[in-house]
C-alpha cells in the first residue's frame, strides 16, 4: 500500500502528537525555541550531549520527555552547508520521511543556523518526500506486521519562512513525483501484467493530461517498413506497438524536443536465448520508454512550455518457430540493411526503427533516447553512472549538468570510426553485434546510423534503471532513472 503524504508548508504548526524533525548543519545547532520543553531545545540538548555531529543525511532520534507536547523527536544533519547541492535538499527530504514509521501527523522544521533555505530547496525537500513513499506491493497478499502499522495517510506540514513561495512550487513537485513514480511501476510491473499493449495503454492515459497520443499497429509499422523493429516482434504472440506522445506547451512551429525510449517489455533474448539465472531481471527491459513516458508526464501535468516528443518502441523478445533468427537480413525504415548476428541485441533493432521515424517526421530540435541496451555498460559504469554517447557537445554538456544536477549521474563515452567500423557487415549494410570488445560504444555506433545529422544524445542506462541500490530517495527495484534528469536539463534550456 502506497502512504499519501498529505504536504503543506506553514509558517507555524502545532506539535500536539506529532513526530517533530529538526534539521542541522555541522558545526551548528537546530534552531533554538523561546523554553525549555521546546521540542529545539530537548533536540539541541540531545544533540550536545549524544554527541551529535548532523553528517549529510544522519539522524538522531528523541523520544520526547512528558510535558513536551511533540511523542518524537528527529535531528536530520545536512552537512556542511557549503557543500549542499539540489539534489541534497531531494535526499534530505528521502532522509526525514525514512522516519516517519507509524506517525500520521508530522511537522519538520526547515530553517536552521546556518542553512539557506529558500522556495527551490523548500520544494525539492518535499519531492524527496513524496519519493521515498513509493511502495511497489500490490501483488503482496500477506503483509508483514510493518505493513499494518503503515498509515494510509500523513499529513506533513513543512514550516518555513518562505512556505508562501513553497507552497506555490507544490504542484510542479507532485508532477514531478507522479512521472517518477509512474517510470519506477512501469519498470516494476511483470511482464505477463505489461505486455507492448498495455504499455501503449499507459501511454494513452497521458490524454488525460492534454497530451497527443498515437499508438501505431504492427500493420502501420509494416507499411512504414519499419523491418527492423518487427523482426525483433515477430517472435512473440502480444504485437508490437510503437506510441507516439505529443505535449504542445511551446509555440506553435517551434521545432520539439524529442525523447525516445527502448520498450522492450521482456528480453529472453529470443533465438540467442539469454541463461537463465537472472533473467527475470528483464521485464524492466523497458525501463528506457518508462523514462520517456515519466518525462512526458511530467512536462504535461506542469505544463512544461516546450513542445516536446515522446516515442516509444514496444516489442517483446521470444524465441519462436516464427521468431526472427541470426543470420537473417532484415531491412530497416532507413532502407539500411541489418545482418542479425545476435537476436539478443534487440534494442537497437526496435530503436534504430524509432529514431529514423522520429527524425523524419518531427524534424526535431535534438533526439535523446534512453535504453537499457547493454550488459557492457554495467561492466563499465556498474549502477552509478549512466553512460552517454553524443554527436553533439553542448547537448552532451547540458545532460551531464543536468546529472550532476539531479543525481541521476551521466558519464560521457566515446564514439569513433574505428569503433564503426567494427558493425559493418560480410551481407549487409550492417551486423546488429561489434563482438565482446567495447560492447557499448558499438550499440552506440548502430544507433547513430539512424540519426543523420540531428543532435542526439544515447543514455545507456542498463545499469541505472533496475536493480537499483536504495538511497534515501529510492527503496524500488525500479529507480525511474531519466525522468528528473530530463526535466532538468528541459527546464534548465528549452523551456520559453
Ligand atoms: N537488455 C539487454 C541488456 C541488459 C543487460 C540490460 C543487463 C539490463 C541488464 C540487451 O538487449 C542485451 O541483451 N544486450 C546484449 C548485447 C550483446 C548480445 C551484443 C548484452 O549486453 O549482452
Ligand atoms: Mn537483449
Ligand atoms: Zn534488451
Amino acid at each position: 500500500m502506497q502512504t499519501k503524504y498529505e504536504i503543506r508548508f506553514a509558517a507555524s504548526a502545532s506539535l500536539e502528537n506529532t513526530l517533530t524533525v529538526m534539521l542541522q548543519a555541522s558545526g551548528e545547532t537546530t534552531s533554538a525555541g523561546s523554553n525549555e520543553a521546546d521540542p529545539q531545545n530537548i533536540a539541541a540538548r540531545a544533540a550536545r550531549i549524544a554527541d551529535f555531529k548532523a553528517k549529510a543525511m544522519g539522524t538522531l532520534e528523541v523520544i520526547a520527555p512528558a510535558g513536551s507536547a511533540a511523542d518524537r523527536l528527529v535531528v536530520l544533519g545536512l552537512g556542511k552547508p557549503e557543500a549542499l547541492c539540489a539534489n541534497d535538499w531531494v535526499r534530505a527530504g528521502g532522509a526525514a520521511a525514512g522516519q516517519f514509521r507509524a506517525a500520521t501527523k508530522v511537522v519538520i522544521f526547515l530553517d536552521a543556523p546556518g542553512l539557506e533555505v529558500g522556495a527551490a530547496q523548500a520544494a525539492d525537500f518535499a519531492l524527496g518526500l513524496l519519493l521515498r513513499a513509493y511502495k511497489f506491493d500490490m501483488y503482496k497478499t500477506k503483509k508483514k506486521d510493518d505493513d499494518e502499522k503503515q498509515p494510509k495517510s500523513v499529513s506533513v506540514t513543512i514550516v518555513t519562512a518562505c512556505h508562501q513561495d513553497a507552497q506555490k512550487r507544490l504542484a510542479e513537485v507532485e508532477a514531478t513525483a507522479g512521472g517518477v513514480v509512474l517510470a519506477r511501476d512501469l519498470v516494476n510491473l511483470p511482464p505477463n501484467v505489461l505486455g507492448p499493449v498495455e504499455f501503449a495503454e499507459k501511454a494513452r492515459e497521458l490524454e488525460n493530461l492534454g497530451a497527443e497520443v498515437e499508438i501505431l499497429t504492427e500493420k502501420e509499422m509494416q507499411d512504414l517498413k519499419m523491418g527492423a523493429l518487427l523482426g525483433v516482434a515477430q517472435g512473440s504472440v502480444r504485437p508490437p506497438r510503437l506510441a507516439v506522445i505529443q505535449w504542445k506547451g511551446g509555440k506553435a512551429g517551434d521545432a520539439p524536443v524529442a525523447f525516445i525510449g527502448k520498450g522492450v517489455v521482456f528480453d529472453s533474448g529470443g533465438i540467442s536465448i539469454k541463461p537463465g539465472a537472472g533473467m527475470e531481471d528483464m521485464k524492466g527491459d523497458m525501463g528506457g520508454a518508462a523514462a520517456v513516458i515519466g518525462l512526458m508526464h511530467v512536462l504535461a501535468a506542469r505544463k512544461a512550455k516546450v513542445n516536446a516528443i515522446g516515442v516509444l518502441g514496444l516489442v517483446e523478445n521470444m524465441p519462436d518457430g516464427n521468431a526472427q533468427r541470426p543470420g537473417d537480413i532484415v531491412t530497416s525504415m532507413s532502407g539500411q540493411t541489418i545482418e542479425i548476428i545476435n537476436t539478443d541485441a534487440e534494442g537497437r533493432l526496435v530503436l534504430g526503427d524509432a529514431l529514423w521515424y522520429c527524425n523524419k517526421r518531427f524534424k526535431p530540435r535534438y533526439m535523446i533516447n534512453l535504453a537499457t541496451l547493454t550488459g557492457a555498460v554495467l561492466v563499465a559504469l556498474g549502477n552509478q553512472h549512466a553512460g552517454l554517447f553524443s554527436n553533439d557537445d553542448e547537448l552532451s554538456e547540458r545532460l551531464t549538468a543536468a546529472g550532476e544536477a539531479t543525481g541521476e549521474k551521466l558519464w560521457r563515452m566515446p564514439l569513433g570510426k574505428e569503433y564503426d567500423k567494427m558493425i559493418d557487415s560480410k551481407f549487409a549494410d550492417m551486423k546488429n553485434t561489434g563482438g565482446r570488445h567495447a560492447g557499448a560504444i558499438t550499440a552506440a555506433q548502430f544507433l547513430k546510423r539512424f540519426v543523420g545529422e540531428t543532435p542526439w544524445a544515447h543514455i545507456d542506462v542498463a545499469g541505472t534503471a533496475m536493480n537499483s541500490p536504495s538511497t534515501e530517495i529510492s527503496q524500488s527495484w525500479a529507480s525511474g532513472y531519466g525522468v528528473r534528469l530530463l526535466d532538468r536539463l528541459v527546464r534548465d534550456h528549452y523551456e520559453a
